[in-house]
């Protein structure tokens, strides 16, 4: 099917932290773009003459919030992030493909407390879904376990407060900070990281399998998150995760060579020098070729190909994809086995 795009105006660019902007997007007056809590809006820019393309998951929610909003950090040396803070002005047009992604709020009347887990900008979706299930489950209760350096680095800090006195019996937040300064009169703000102790003490009393988690940051917080959980039989059909970067693993690449890879895109065979530990998609793109592509995690498929010669692997994929028939290869996690593969888009 193909994908929708659209032209969007941004009305307001917010300073969160030092570096840290949101941006707000007014809805088209026509075509009003629908979206779910969590998912994530893909956009593109020309930079350097290159078209990039980047998705950031909706800190907004379509039940709360009239505007569009996307919240972006700063990463070092990084391209599209560092753009976007160095250039963007309100009043900018910008091209977003359709939201997308899975990582939204799945209804379960079972469920009577939700755990929000994230660090850093991770905090995006998690804030999306928090208001979300805030407004629309009052019965539900809700946590938000949130590390960072310190309060001046935490992003919607005013936002959670506001919502910490609006729903004061239904929300609990713990800050875990890495810069403490100890407060000894707010016990939620703890020392370190999120670790599997406090995992442990917080859900001690819980009706395990009356809870559901959303977890959005670093691998590591995940794995934390997951090891405790595993260790509390929580049921692994009530724990969501979103990935914002994969993680490659140097191992799962020895067996792999630089290799030349044919790429059929719109009718067109280019023959395109894949580096070792460069995916299909990342050399078709240094070569010019616009392929399609949105969350470089393996997880949307907008990169989507067929293998028509030759062999290739799939690295670091987080999700099982059991929809993805045996010629289908997602070219973001894709790199050739043989010199004879044929791959088309
Ligand atoms: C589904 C999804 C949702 C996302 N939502 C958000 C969001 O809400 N807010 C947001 O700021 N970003 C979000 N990202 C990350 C974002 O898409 C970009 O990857 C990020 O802005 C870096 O892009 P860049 O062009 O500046 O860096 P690049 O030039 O592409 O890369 C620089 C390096 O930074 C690494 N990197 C990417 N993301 C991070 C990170 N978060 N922390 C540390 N290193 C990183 C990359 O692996 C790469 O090695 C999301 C990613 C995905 C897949
Ligand atoms: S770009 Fe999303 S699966 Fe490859």
């Amino acid at each position: 099917m193909a994908m929708k795009n659209y032209t969007l105006k941004i009305q307001e660019i917010r300073k969160e932290t030092k570096d840290t902007i949101t941006l707000c997007f007014k809805q088209p007056g026509l075509r009003k773009i629908k979206y779910q809590a969590g998912q994530y809006l893909t956009l593109s820019l020309q930079i350097n003459g290159r078209k990039y393309t980047r998705p950031y998951s909706f800190s907004s929610s379509p039940l709360v919030d009239s505007l569009l909003e996307t919240t972006i950090k700063r990463i070092p040396d990084g391209i599209f992030s560092n753009h976007i803070h160095d250039t963007i002005q309100v009043g900018d047009m910008v091209e977003v493909m359709e939201p997308m992604g899975d990582f939204v709020h799945v209804t379960n009347e079972t469920i009577n407390r939700i755990y929000f887990w994230g660090v850093g900008s991770g905090i995006t979706p998690l804030l999306s879904i928090l208001k979300e299930v805030l407004i629309s489950n009052p019965l539900v209760q809700v946590n938000l376990i949130y590390g960072n350096k310190n309060f001046e680095s935490t992003i919607f800090l005013d936002t959670i407060n506001q919502l910490l006195v609006q729903y004061e019996s239904q929300l609990k937040v713990w800050h875990f900070h890495t810069q403490y300064t100890h407060d000894k009169k707010n016990h939620f703000v703890k020392c370190g990281r999120i670790n599997q102790e406090f995992i442990l003490h917080l859900l001690k009393d819980v009706v395990i399998e009356k809870t559901a988690h959303y977890i959005c940051g670093p691998v590591d917080l995940k794995n934390t998150i997951k090891e405790a959980l595993a260790v509390l039989e929580c049921p692994k059909a009530t724990i969501f995760s979103e990935d914002f970067e994969l993680v490659k693993n140097p191992k799962d690449f020895e067996d792999i060579l630089t290799q030349h890879v044919n790429i059929r895109f719109q009718g067109n065979d280019t023959l395109v020098e894949v580096l070792k530990g460069k995916s299909i998609l990342e050399s078709a793109l240094d070569a010019g070729i616009e392929l399609p592509y949105s969350c470089q995690t393996g997880s949307c498929n907008t990169c989507k190909g067929k293998l028509k010669e030759g062999n290739m692997r799939m690295i670091g994929l987080t999700k099982e994809r059991k929809d993805l028939k045996k010629e289908d290869y997602l070219l973001c996690c894709s790199h050739p086995l043989t010199d004879d593969v044929c791959v088309e888009i």
